[in-house]
């Protein structure tokens, strides 16, 4: 297969948290990754809308630092993510919880293997903080078969809080919920963001729902896997696309240009 040359790039701004630059990867002969270039300014929050199989998952686990680029630069905060993983934390399209482990004892996990330094009563008042903040409070002792999808998700979002990271990675992480939980946890997701100032990096099939949270929105391009576009969304929060002709005129231009990008991908 053809590898043909990164493509001239811009300096990255000054305020860069996470820079890749000419990120190559390939997974048994194909190629994913053929000199991906993406920046993540610190404190955005970022949405990745790009069609399936073509690499957003297999971006995330390289932030994150379990998986390697085969060739290409990734740092994160200026180090490479075998440094920052602490500095990170995923939230996935299920919560994955632990079954015998209270919601308060799912979200002081992280912390027992991360800051296993911290008092068991330091912990339980951190998660009690965030069980408060994602609208849980009373729900602490539940056991996930007690909670509700968009409640375990919640608890997942808390989980990855308590561990302070600098950054989240959310991989899809409404798409398995109904359309009104959906809706109530994205206006959660930008509050928490708003209170707590974390990068967020934000994988989405979801037009609408990029268009709702971002204040960037990246276009992944199918295999192999380049950036197709990049769009500033600078309308006020909270939004509402039927309120806003121009972010409704973006979403008709999305859906039409993502439609193109996942074309070659069903052929
Ligand atoms: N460990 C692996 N071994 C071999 N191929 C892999 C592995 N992980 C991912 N792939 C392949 O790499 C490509 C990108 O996978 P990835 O899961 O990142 O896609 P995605 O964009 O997240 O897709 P989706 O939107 O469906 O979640 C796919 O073609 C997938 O089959
Ligand atoms: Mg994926």
């Amino acid at each position: 297969m053809a590898i043909s040359q990164p493509a001239d790039r811009a300096a990255p701004a000054a305020s860069a948290l996470i820079e890749m630059r000419g990120l190559r990867l390939a997974f048994g002969g194909q190629t994913i990754f053929d000199g991906l270039d993406l920046t993540v300014e610190d404190g955005e929050f970022l949405c990745i809308l790009g069609p399936s199989g073509c690499g957003k998952s297999t971006l995330l686990r390289i932030i994150g630092d379990l998986l390697a680029a085969d060739a290409g630069s990734i740092l994160v905060d200026g180090k490479p993510p075998r440094e920052t993983w602490r500095d990170i934390a995923f939230v996935f399209q299920s919560p994955r919880l632990l079954p015998w482990r209270s919601a308060r004892d799912n979200i002081c996990l992280g912390l027992e293997l991360r800051r296993g330094d911290l008092p068991k009563r330091a912990m339980r008042e951190r998660a009690d903080r965030l069980l408060d903040l994602v609208g849980l409070a009373r729900d602490g002792g539940k056991y996930p078969r007690m909670l509700s999808g968009g409640e375990r998700q919640r608890v997942a979002i808390a989980r990855a809080l308590a561990v302070e990271p600098r950054i989240i990675l959310m991989d899809e992480p409404f798409s398995a919920l109904d359309p009104k939980t959906r809706r109530h946890l994205r206006e959660e997701i930008v509050r928490i963001w708003q209170a707590t100032g974390k990068t967020i990096v934000f994988v989405t099939h979801d037009v609408e729902e990029a268009l709702l949270l971002a204040d960037r929105i990246v276009l992944l391009s199918p295999k192999p896997t380049r950036v197709a576009e990049t769009l500033a969304i600078t309308a006020p929060r909270p939004r509402r696309i039927e309120d806003n002709p121009a972010l409704a005129a973006r979403r008709d231009r999305l859906l039409g240009r993502f439609a193109d990008a996942a074309a070659p991908e069903q052929r």
